[in-house]
């Protein structure tokens, strides 16, 4: 075992056997190519032009690098686990390519605000990304609700029918809780913004760096105040982790209905062969597997969550190498819930909604009692309490004779509460009950509509 060519100055034996396996990152970390790629192009530059390395160095280094670059984006590039980490395997291929001047390039910078900087590179083009696919999951969803902005389905409390309500009214509440998602992202993206290159080790360097110039090279609003806390930093992923698990929470709820709506007891909707799987044995099936992989990968996300939270919580200023763990947790999330947003726009934009059944479920256990009782407030001016009172018991003698509220005839509910008039008949229908909620941000037809405008200006 010899010791390691990088940083092995002091070292005569090399790493445990075991440690081979236990310590590199690179099998995962190689993802961070283009961010170490692109740092390291910025910090060149800067010892450069501060006059810490030549320029003639500098234009020998950002050349390798280009070979490099060219190197890993032909999958050429040979990823060696006995030089750990990226920032090691980029820096000792780019000596072999240009020689000695290499070694110049790691003046006045640490692998760990190296690494710092590739991390928040990387998390905020994950922003982005998330950003792009949930806007493509909202659009989706805006556009089916266009589609049925009159399509009654029951609305539920307690998974108990309870009023009637539109199609594309739920829709756009999901399309609500996505747009939060959006602005989680962003937001969290505004924060981690801040370049740590130039905190070296923990403490700052003792070379000229230009940190200002540099930060802005790599699209960072500043460099980062304090270099302890450059380094070591991570709250950056666990808001991104926590962003992603609230929109994957988003995400499994919409796919936990999806998986009731499809099933032959509910029958709302049919999703598209695309995604759904039939069973090996059960030759009747159609199983929402889609939907089903969406929910389930919520725990994954969270899990990422979590583990990192765990990591973090008990570290002590500044670098450690628990860090390390910081980076396939955020890639799975990422992976998770990519993959996730754009399964869920599949299947929105594929579905097919089935009105009758909708409409059907939505009928039953006499929806429209509460129109009932507000007409009794409204119209015969009865305290709300005294209302609900004789809608209750007009339900249960329309339950005793096995008809719907509005079959019931008029003699009926007067031999309950002698003042009801012919007038009341216009509210205990389905499409009367949800077309008088009109409330900001009801589910009436009209204000559904209004509020697919107001989406078609919010989204790009
Ligand atoms: N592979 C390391 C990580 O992922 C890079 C930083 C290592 N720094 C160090 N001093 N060992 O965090």
């Amino acid at each position: 075992m010899v010791a390691n060519k990088m940083w092995g100055g002091r070292f005569e034996g090399g790493p445990a056997k075991i440690m081979e396996e236990f310590t590199p990152s690179i099998d995962f970390d190689k993802r961070l190519a283009e961010q170490d790629l692109a740092g390291s192009r910025a910090h060149a530059r800067m010892l450069a032009s501060q006059g810490i390395i030549s320029k003639t160095d500098a234009d020998v280094i950002l050349k390798g690098l280009d070979a490099v670059a060219a190197e890993i984006a032909e999958g050429k590039f040979a990823f060696r686990r006995d030089l750990e980490d990226i920032h090691l395997n980029i820096e000792a291929r780019l000596a072999e390519i240009v020689g000695p001047a290499a070694g110049r390039l790691h003046t006045a910078r640490s692998r760990n605000d190296q690494v710092a900087t590739d991390f928040r590179l990387w998390v905020r083009a994950a922003c982005e990304r998330a950003d792009g696919k949930l806007t493509e999951l909202i659009g989706t969803l805006v556009k089916r609700a266009g589609e049925h902005t009159a399509t009654i389905m029951p609305g539920f409390t307690h998974m108990q029918g309870a009023q009637p309500v539109t199609f594309g009214h739920h829709c756009l509440a999901y399309a609500e809780m996505f747009g939060r998602d959006r602005d989680r992202f962003a937001d969290a993206q505004k924060r981690l913004n801040e370049c740590p290159l130039g905190s070296a080790a923990l403490a700052g360097t003792s070379f000229p760096v230009d940190r200002e110039t540099v930060a802005r090279a790599l699209g960072f609003a500043r460099p980062m105040r304090n270099s302890l806390d450059a380094v070591s930093a991570r709250d950056f992923a666990l808001e991104y982790l926590a962003a992603a698990t609230i929109a994957a929470t988003h995400l499994s709820k919409l796919a936990g209905e999806l998986v009731q709506w499809c099933s032959p007891q509910f029958r709302f909707v049919r999703l598209s062969d695309a995604f759904t799987t039939g069973s090996s044995i059960m030759p009747q099936k159609r199983n929402p597997d889609a939907a089903e992989l969406v929910r389930g990968k919520t725990g994954r996300v969270l899990g990422d969550f979590v583990a990192l939270a765990t990591v973090v919580k008990g570290l002590v200023l500044a670098y450690g190498s628990d860090l390390q763990e910081d980076k396939e947790r955020v890639f799975d999330a990422a992976d998770t819930l990519e993959r996730s947003l754009a399964v869920m726009t599949g299947m929105i934009a594929d579905l097919a909604v089935n009105a009758e059944a909708m409409r059907a479920a939505a009928n039953a256990g006499y929806p429209t009692a509460t129109d009932l009782a507000d007409w009794l407030v409204r119209v015969l001016q009865k305290p709300f309490r005294e209302a609900h009172h004789i809608a209750g018991a007009i339900v249960k003698h329309a339950e005793e004779l096995k008809l719907d509220l509005d079959k019931l005839p008029l003699a009926e509910m007067q031999a309950i509460e002698p003042a009801i008039t012919a007038d009341v008949l216009n509210v205990l229908s389905l499409e009367a009950s949800v077309a008088s909620r009109m409330s900001y941000g009801g589910t009436a037809p009209e204000r559904v509509r209004e509020q697919i405008i107001l989406w078609g200006k919010r989204l790009p």
